[in-house]
């Protein structure tokens, strides 16, 4: 399997959001991503299998802390550390350019694949928005968690 990953071209703008609708509940719309790849603070990562886009991370940095905003591997790819992978590995460039302090992210509370992969990354949960997200008629909480980079 060849890996690689990449800051994502404008052109791809329109194959992420496809994949981000396919996989997220609360996927972005094209607006969204085409206002991330002109703000210097936000980051777009694909990750590529045999030169095909099956995951994308969405990432915005503000001195030493960073967010995590959108993720995403397609559903074929999924389980088989691809996640871990390109998080792991993005954080990695991140902190050798910023030196990351903390990384924050905000989760469905139902959605028990991501909070079990963040989890297993050292993510903690350290507060919850009421009703934050609304899917369909059903509103849910919004998990804050947070890593610790610099003590991890
Ligand atoms: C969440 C998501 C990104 C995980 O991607 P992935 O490549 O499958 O994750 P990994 O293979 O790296 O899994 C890492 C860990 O996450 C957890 N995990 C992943 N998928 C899981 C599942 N279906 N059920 C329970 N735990 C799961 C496990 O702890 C796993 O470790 P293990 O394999 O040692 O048990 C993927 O399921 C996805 O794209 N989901 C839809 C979009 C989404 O929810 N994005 C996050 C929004 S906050």
């Amino acid at each position: 399997m060849n890996k690689n990953i990449r800051l994502a071209c404008a052109n791809e703008l329109p194959q992420i959001a496809f994949l981000d609708r396919r996989v997220n509940k609360t996927s972005w719309g094209m607006i969204q991503y085409e206002e991330c790849l002109v703000n210097k603070n936000h980051k777009i990562y694909v990750l590529e299998i045999n030169h095909d886009i099956c995951g994308f991370v969405v990432i915005a940095v503000n001195f030493d802390e960073v967010e995590i905003l959108q993720l995403g591997i397609d559903a074929k790819y999924q389980n088989q550390g691809l996640a871990t992978f390109l998080l792991t590995e993005v954080l990695s460039r991140l902190d050798k350019q910023y030196i990351i302090g903390k990384v924050f992210l905000e989760v469905t509370i139902n959605n028990f694949p991501a909070i079990a992969l963040y989890k297993k990354m050292g993510f903690t949960q350290i507060s919850t928005r009421k009703d934050y997200y609304i899917i369909g008629s059903d509103k849910f909480d919004a998990l804050i968690m947070m890593l610790d980079y610099a003590k991890s």
